[in-house]
């Protein structure tokens, strides 16, 4: 069974003539690292935030585990598929860098001692240790999209969105992002990456799909793309 699976998915927005997401089928498996590619405005990020359930498709359906991703909370689902959105800005709500990396074990109710170890490791990792009493919006932007992922990774979710997550990553800080996501592939967690940067999809996907003007116009599971 897939993990998640669209069936003829089609989604517009309130006051717009043509559907920013249509017709689509995809399957997606609880492993394997999928790439969605794509021009602006194809509507990559559109077709995750349905995945997610934060916007309701105005056609067809969307099944997690087999079940209405409708009868899911955005709690349940929240649990289960980290997502790190395009613009970190809106993500980052909690007064400090470690609060953020914590605030989701801690709301799941881990001990406070766990929460610690655990956001100490995702801080050193991520190299965020220095700011770690610093209110989030005063880092810079490659600083606060490192924070955005280790907050979601710092919940080990079942499966991972990461949309556009190389913006403002230095080639080093993109490398070790890379590391870290291979490890979460190879402990059997899903991925699906929105990026517009060629280098990281190579590396990173073993499944490409690609977008234009709201379609599926291919899927792909060969290694190289775009070269
Ligand atoms: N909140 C919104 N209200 C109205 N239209 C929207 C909204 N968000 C996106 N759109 C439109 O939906 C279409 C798809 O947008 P989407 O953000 O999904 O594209 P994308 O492939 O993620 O683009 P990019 O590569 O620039 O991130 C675009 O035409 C966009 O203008
Ligand atoms: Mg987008």
């Amino acid at each position: 069974m897939p993990f998640l699976e669209l069936r003829q998915v089609t989604f517009s927005y309130p006051g717009k003539s043509n559907p920013a997401v249509i017709g689509i089928d995809l399957s997606l498996e609880k492993d394997g690292r999928t790439a969605i590619v794509g021009p602006n405005g194809s509507g990559k990020t559109t077709l995750t935030r349905l995945m997610i359930g934060i916007l309701q498709p105005s056609g067809g359906e969307i099944y997690l585990e087999g079940c209405p991703l409708a009868g899911y909370s955005l709690a349940e689902i929240g649990g289960r598929i980290g997502y790190v959105f395009q613009n970190p800005d809106w993500q980052l709500f909690c007064s400090t860098v470690a609060e953020e990396v914590g605030f989701g074990l801690t709301n799941r109710g881990y001990d406070p001692q766990t929460v610690a170890e655990k956001v100490d490791f995702y801080l050193d990792y991520f190299e965020l240790a220095a700011y770690r009493n610093v209110f989030p919006m005063y880092l810079s932007q490659g600083e606060k999209q490192r924070l955005a992922i280790a907050a979601v990774l710092a919940n080990e979710p079942e499966f991972l969105i990461l949309d556009e997550p190389t913006i403002g990553l230095d080639a080093y800080r993109k490398r070790l992002l890379e590391d870290y996501l291979h490890k979460v592939s190879r402990l059997g967690r899903g991925m699906l990456l929105v990026s517009h940067d060629v280098s990281f999809v190579n590396r990173m996907a073993d499944r490409v799909v690609t977008m234009k003007n709201g379609c599926l116009e291919s899927d792909r599971r060969e290694r190289q793309y775009g070269l």
